[in-house]
């Protein structure tokens, strides 16, 4: 069995519910971009790769099933539930809902693995390939004019590069970093 797909599929699904509080899109706008840049940073800096990936797929699945507040809590109990449903080794699990636990940045003291940092990681760098779901959130969820939005854009973006912990990171995700900052000055 190939639990990395078994755990996209599974997410996939969750997405195109009717329920899913984001709608699909998160899959293909965060998900997909987010799963790429951690799989190029655990070819570069290692780590478990298979944890990694895991984690990445269900990372959010607990804003998507029942909405942002507490997410990193509900979703590593809906990882936990899951990955049994697979037998999938209860250290393993562990390992995995460390890295749900820890990837807001409000929980960055918490991480103490390379799998926990990566999955942090990459969840911030999905953001520069997405900038019109930044702007999506600041005019539909957060009700803000245009003005607002691009201010709100620029400052989550700039946010999101100083937070970078690796020169790798910085390295992938330069040149659009700049771009942003050229386009909302
Ligand atoms: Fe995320």
């Amino acid at each position: 069995m190939d639990i990395i797909n078994e755990i996209k599929d599974f997410v996939e699904k969750e997405c195109r519910k009717p329920s899913s509080r984001y709608g699909y899109e998160p899959f293909p706008f965060h998900f997909v971009p987010m799963a790429s840049y951690a799989e190029k940073l655990a070819d570069e800096l290692g780590g478990d790769k298979e944890i990694i990936l895991i984690a990445c797929w269900l990372h959010d699945i607990g804003s998507i099933v029942h909405g942002r507040e507490d997410h990193h809590i509900t979703g590593a109990r809906i990882a936990e539930e899951k990955l049994k449903e697979f037998q999938y080794p209860e250290e393993r699990i562990e390992l995995v809902k460390k890295c749900i636990l820890n990837h807001r940045s409000s929980q960055e003291n918490g991480r103490d693995s390379i799998e926990e940092q990566i999955v942090a990681e990459a969840d911030a760098m999905s953001n520069f390939d997405n900038i019109a779901g930044i702007f999506k959130a600041a005019f539909v969820y957060e009700d803000k004019d245009q003005g607002e939005a691009k201010d709100s854009a620029r400052k989550k973006l700039e946010q999101k590069w100083n937070r970078l912990h690796f020169e790798k990171s910085k390295e992938m995700i330069k040149s659009k970093f700049e771009a942003a900052m050229l386009l909302l000055k």
